[in-house]
């Protein structure tokens, strides 16, 4: 097959942060999995997990989301400041009671810590289904007014005389669901109202993100983009949340249920053309850009070390990786239109990075997919046209076997390449229009015994990715071996 990268395209940037991460106060997320506390024998910064803290840094996550999610809206920002040995315990509200309790030891100055030790921006979720305005405009003062106001000052006794410069906020989440079961109208009134109160809290800009569908809603999307233009806010984006499962368990599946669900993680890229559609019908004044604030795969319970302890934490293989990859390659073939996505969740939960409990620790195929591919964040979309072989499945999208990306940063092709096929290795003849693809390149492969092999915390490093350096001449014919993603960067 071959895969030309074509240099003389118009460049579109593709945006750092649609390899954004998604951190909610829910299961074991934080409690033990990013924070330990600060009097834990398990080595810490500051009461945040330090292997965890390392191995973030590393993939230079841009956007951090938090504190939910679901929990996001029933969540008491006031909970969460002061010291942490007077902080309320209250009973972790998701969308039902999970079994756990939640201690507030992390709040928003820990999580703020935890983002500038990392250099993520922080995006919050505001509650906009439990708190009123004023309770939330009254958070946004707290963290960004510089100072002399009660709040300001309240923040700089907790320990933060300068402002934290909070400029992402969501305005509710999953309103449609549990998040208040509101109608779309309703969201967007309350959106343009929650966003007016807001705003007046700081002279910094703000950008507000609209609590968009669920999957492919696009009924949602028509009527909370018209509802919204009644009398419009300005928007920073609209949000939409697809989690895609139900193919098998997350380490046990059959050869088609590798298929079905890859078709599932697939169909991203048709789900968000939907969505702009609908904006493009309404007209320019409706196109929003999207913010993919939730994304994922989402197996049934158990799988994870803590057997089910933990809601929501699942194992990860070589399936939930190239997920990962062609979700972030349908995010770039879309970069002028998506400014944010936020992989569901950072660490113990849904198609998670980070595995850990007590003093144990792993991270998984996925964390390696964010690993290889960062050298596209904030490089030039470069489009890629190859010939894959498509499979066709009933009920599901035409899955093409093998899914590209290229991007050019700082004279450097970074050219990603997933092989979706459990038995067939493809050769692949590399083109490029506007350039020749010579000299000393460094390939990236991750791959895995079998496909259903996880890392755990026996075998962390069970599936890891191996780099070597390539010498390209020209024309180089390149195997893709079967279940593998493959990063080539050259220049
Ligand atoms: O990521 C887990 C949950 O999925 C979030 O709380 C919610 O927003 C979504 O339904």
């Amino acid at each position: 097959m071959k895969l030309t990268v074509d240099f003389h395209a118009v460049p579109a940037k593709i945006n750092p942060a649609i390899y954004g991460h998604f951190s909610e106060m829910l299961g074991g997320v934080f409690y033990d999995g990013l924070w330990v506390g600060p009097e834990s024998d398990v080595p810490n910064i500051r009461g945040f997990r330090k292997e965890l803290v390392e191995r973030l840094r590393a993939i230079h996550p841009p956007v951090l989301r938090w504190p939910g999610g679901c929990f996001a809206e029933t969540y008491d920002w006031r909970d969460g400041i002061g010291p942490r040995e007077k902080r309320p315990t209250r009973v972790n509200w998701w969308y039902r009671w999970d079994g756990r309790t939640e201690p507030n030891q992390v709040g928003t100055h820990e999580f703020i810590d935890l983002c500038r030790m990392v250099g993520a921006e922080p995006y919050f979720a505001a509650n906009m289904t439990s708190l009123t305005p004023q309770q939330l405009r009254d958070w946004v003062e707290y963290c960004n007014f510089p100072g002399g106001t009660a709040l300001s000052d309240e923040r700089a006794r907790n320990g933060a005389s300068d402002p934290f410069g909070i400029r992402l906020w969501g305005i509710g989440n999953e309103n449609w669901g549990d998040g208040g079961r509101m109608t779309a109208e309703d969201c967007a009134h309350l959106f343009n109202r929650y966003a007016c109160v807001l705003n007046s809290a700081c002279k910094d800009p703000l950008e507000f993100i609209l609590c968009g569908p669920n999957g492919g809603d696009t009924d949602w999307t028509r009527r909370l983009l018209r509802a919204w233009r009644d009398n419009p806010f300005p928007c920073a984006g609209m949000s939409v949340h697809y989690y895609c499962g139900a193919a098998g368990k997350a380490d046990d599946f059959t050869d088609s249920q590798w298929y079905e669900l890859l078709a599932r993680g697939y169909h991203m890229g048709a789900l968000l053309d939907s969505h702009l559609a609908v904006m493009d019908d309404l007209g320019e004044e409706y196109r929003l850009p999207l913010v993919v604030d939730e994304w994922g795969c989402w197996h049934p319970d158990g799988s994870g070390p803590s057997k089910g302890y933990n809601l929501f934490e699942q194992q990860s293989t070589m399936r939930d990786a190239l997920i990962a990859a062609i979700t972030l390659h349908a995010f770039q073939d879309r970069c002028e239109r998506v400014r944010m996505a936020n992989v569901a969740q950072l660490c113990n939960n849904l198609h998670t990075l980070f595995l850990a409990s007590g003093d144990r620790f792993c991270v998984t195929p996925t964390y390696h997919v964010f690993d290889m591919m960062q050298g596209h964040m904030g490089g030039a979309r470069l489009p890629v046209s190859l010939d894959a072989p498509v499979l066709e499945q009933p009920g599901l999208d035409p899955l093409p076997l093998v899914s590209a990306s290229a991007s050019e940063k700082d004279g450097v092709l970074t050219l990603s390449m997933a092989n979706l096929s459990l038995d067939e290795p493809y050769s692949v003849r590399l083109d490029a229009l506007g350039r020749e693809l010579r000299g000393e390149a460094r390939l990236t492969l991750l791959r895995a015994e079998t496909p259903r092999t996880v890392n755990t915390f026996d075998r962390p490093d069970a599936v890891a990715p191996a780099s070597r350096v390539l010498p390209l001449s020209g024309g180089d014919v390149l195997t893709l071996p079967p279940a593998s993603l493959t990063v080539l960067t050259v220049g």
